[in-house]
């Protein structure tokens, strides 16, 4: 059979607006509270940290916002991205389900990170904004910012989580290549990182600890420095929303329309990317499309965690917002994908979680390793560990498919490739991995930690 893979968009196709799903979203936005007051946050709270365009897109009911020329003349550098049909994987498995995947990979940095690090830094510089802090995990965000602020010319740190510092050297050594300085977090450059050395001088460090340093630079600065967050926040979905609306142009080369849309989450901002703009189809005209959310069963919040109000950083300096959480003082096991080893989750993908908008299931490490090589060795695409729990959530989508005998439509995000996570695929090779339930007992004790909330 002759089958057509690619299903490409002419630059001049690329949206023009970001869609923000708080405009149509059945479930209402719970507030953001200030850490210390435990009362909503005020816009003077917040721009401590962040530039007023940015705290506007957070509140924002509009439900299309234009993307600044500016900011599209550098989506142009990988956008749009490819569609493909991975009719070879189709053949391997088997299965009358047609798999798509929209590929994320192909942006410099390696992920859908830049799609939020542009517009970020873009409204800084605006702003006025000289330098930036940011935290990252496996360093594909700090890799996004550290472009995107060089495009732009603002300064950047970096806080990156000890472990990861060590276990990924050459994100390291290309975030310094666009000119931005990287840390292993803890450090001793700030009051909370000397805290938590004094106790443990190889602290392997989190993402809820990175994020408090970067947000204590900025919160001490005296104003020089503004912070920059790369999942959770309302406005970073607001910016990846474009990975889904270039998806439904997409879908429609394709003739087909998918009944299942599946990414990972860590904070939930590119499964919100490519999932909201197919609820507003669904909500608005009567599309029936599953929206899976993929998780590791080692970090898993939106299936085992709470949904209740905490702290998003481990130090509480972060707002504190309603999601499913572990807990801030959730220390994660040490799986390769390190992007999504967060204690909580977008709110907005919790609400409709919570009402059942959106699904979701956990993945243990070891069969998404599996998945990930079946799609290398199918497609030539090494993924990186996160986009492989999206993968294995796609591949269990298509044998049950051909166990029913159902042509499915199956869309997953390919959120970043793994060309700089060898070490991890070295582990898995040399059977050194291993899959983590995280402990009901370990979410028992952490909630005990929440604020007192009282609204
Ligand atoms: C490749 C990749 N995919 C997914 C994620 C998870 O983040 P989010 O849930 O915000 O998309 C990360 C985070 O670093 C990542 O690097």
């Amino acid at each position: 059979m002759n089958e057509k893979i690619n299903f490409q968009l002419e630059e001049s196709e690329l949206p023009r607006f970001w869609y923000n799903v708080n405009a149509d979203t059945p479930v209402p936005a719970t507030p953001v509270l200030n850490p210390q007051t435990l009362e909503p946050v005020t816009p003077d709270f917040l721009s401590v940290l962040f530039p007023m365009e940015i705290i506007l897109q957070e509140i924002s009911q509009e439900r299309y916002i234009e993307i600044p020329h500016e900011v599209r003349e550098i989506y142009k550098l990988y956008r749009p991205t490819p569609l493909k049909r991975a009719v070879r994987l189709e053949k391997a498995l088997g299965t009358p389900a047609h798999i798509y995947y929209k590929n994320e990979g192909v942006s410099p940095p390696g992920s859908h990170k830049p799609n939020t690090a542009i517009a970020q830094a873009f409204y800084n510089q605006i702003a006025g904004t000289k330098a930036l802090t940011t935290e990252t995990g496996a360093g594909q965000w700090g890799t996004a910012l550290a472009m995107a602020c060089n495009f732009f010319g603002i300064d950047l740190e970096v806080y990156m989580v000890n472990v990861s510092y060590h276990h990924k050297p050459y994100r390291r050594v290309m975030m310094e290549t666009f000119g931005a300085q990287v840390f292993p977090s803890p450090t001793d450059r700030t009051e909370y990182g000397r805290s938590l050395l004094a106790k443990d001088p190889d602290a392997s460090g989190s993402l809820g600890v990175a994020i408090s340093e970067a947000v204590e630079i900025a919160a001490k600065s005296n104003g020089t420095k503004k912070y920059s967050l790369g999942s959770v926040l309302n406005h970073v979905l607001l910016h990846q929303s474009i990975i889904g609306e270039e998806s439904l142009k997409q879908m429609e080369k394709a003739n087909e329309y998918p009944d299942v849309v599946i990414g990972c989450v860590g904070g939930g901002s590119n499964f919100a990317g490519i999932a909201y703009p197919f609820l507003r189809e669904n909500l608005k005209r009567g599309k029936n499309t599953r929206l899976l959310a993929v998780e590791p069963t080692a970090t898993p919040s939106l299936t085992k965690g709470l949904y209740t109000f905490d702290y998003g950083d481990s130090a509480k300096m972060a707002p504190i917002v309603k999601m499913h959480t572990l807990g801030h003082s959730f220390i994660p096991a040490p799986i390769h994908a390190g992007g999504l080893r967060y204690h909580g989750m977008a709110p907005s993908l919790c609400a409709l979680y919570d009402a059942g908008y959106i699904q979701a299931v956990a993945v243990p490490q070891l069969s998404t390793f599996e998945a990930a090589i079946q799609f290398a060795r199918s497609e030539g695409i090494v993924p990186a560990p996160e986009s492989a729990h999206a993968i294995r959530a796609a591949i269990d989508e298509a044998v049950d498919a051909r166990e029913k005998g159902e042509n499915r439509v199956i869309l997953f995000n390919l959120s970043g490739h793994g060309n700089f996570d060898m070490v991890a695929y070295q582990d898995y090779f040399a059977g050194k991995l291993k899959d983590y339930e995280y402990p009901d007992e370990a979410i028992k004790k952490s909630m005990e930690l929440l604020p007192k909330v009282n609204l």
